[in-house]
């Protein structure tokens, strides 16, 4: 049963030692950087099994080119970059990294709460450009965080885990989902109606996955209810904030600022957001580190030895 891989780009073991070891044949691109659409569309052709990244855009295109692959194993916990329609259509599974990346990516989301309500990097600047000039009493005044309330949109594992830090910082928590997380229950969160969350928030995190139904959610409108002092956070995918109307809300001053690690176009930003000095940006972080890109590397790889075994899928994301 087993048969050829083809892993997009340079991934970190052990992932690529579990395929080779499973798999007749292994090619791996070299290098870290996506490859262009084209280049994608052919290397796909004649594949079993394809492990691809959040920075490959598999459309009906790709999934056509690869017609026989059994599964696009995706090194990633959100499959956006994927059209799951059409993969269904032609019989080829999708599979993600849930669960491993979730502890670092709330370990972000707190580097975000913190680092952009105590000007964090905006302190480094005034350092390295030689401005601080002594400590003052009207100087680089911030938020607070601690006892402020957290508002937390897409109530999964991430948000629990955000809200699991917070009650070291005693912040009574919200939450807005389609449904009741009993473990934000069991942590004293209150399920709320979106606007409530906006309107109650000193802080707004965003951990919702990406879909027809989310692109946009934090829109002009959504920004307008947020308080003038409060923050918001996105650690989840950059599309469900409107870039554009976020930066109009930081430049009008209408929000205190935002702590973004993911954009509506990445790597671009939309303009003018680089300027806004109350907006704290990564460069999509949340899962960076050395033992969760090990991990995640490790899951697609079982994804991908597993479909080639004839198993189920560890992972389905259908
Ligand atoms: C994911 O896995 O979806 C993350 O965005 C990667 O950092």
């Amino acid at each position: 049963m087993p048969g050829r891989v083809f892993i997009t780009r340079l991934i970190p073991e052990p992932g690529p030692s579990l395929v080779g070891a499973a798999a007749d044949s292994l090619e791996m691109f070299p290098e870290d950087r996506s490859l262009s659409p084209d280049d994608l569309r052919n290397a796909v052709q004649g594949r079993d099994a394809v492990l691809c990244l959040l920075t490959d855009t598999i459309d009906a295109s790709i999934l056509e080119a690869a017609k026989g692959c059994k599964v696009f194993a995706n090194m990633a916990v959100g499959y956006n970059n994927i059209d799951v329609v059409t993969a269904k259509r032609l019989g080829i599974m999708v599979t993600n990294t849930p669960g491993v990346l979730t502890d670092c990516t709330a370990d972000l989301t707190w580097s975000l709460i913190l680092g952009v309500a105590r000007r964090v990097a905006e302190g480094d600047r005034e350092m390295r450009a030689g401005r601080f000039m002594g400590w003052g009493p009207l100087y680089m005044l911030g938020g607070d965080v601690t006892g402020r309330t957290l508002g937390l949109i897409g109530p999964g594992r991430i948000a629990t885990a955000v809200a699991r830090r917070a009650v070291g910082f005693e912040m009574p928590l919200l939450y807005h989902g389609r449904r009741d997380n009993p473990e934000l229950d069991r942590l004293g969160a209150k399920r709320v109606e979106f606007d409530a969350l906006l309107r109650k928030s000193d802080f707004v995190s965003v951990h919702t996955p990406l879909s027809p139904e989310t692109r946009h959610m934090i829109s002009d409108r959504a920004l307008s209810l947020m308080k003038p002092t409060a923050y918001l956070i996105n650690t989840a995918r950059g599309p469900v904030v409107d870039e554009k109307a976020l930066v109009r809300a930081l430049q009008s001053k209408q929000i205190a600022g935002a702590g973004l690690d993911v954009y509506e176009d990445e790597p671009a930003m939309a303009p003018g957001l680089a300027e806004c000095e109350t907006a704290l940006i990564l460069p999509h972080l949340g899962s960076a580190t050395h033992a969760t890109r090990a991990a995640m590397s490790r899951i697609a790889a079982e994804n991908v030895v597993a479909i080639l075994n004839g198993q189920a899928p560890l992972n389905p994301v259908f």
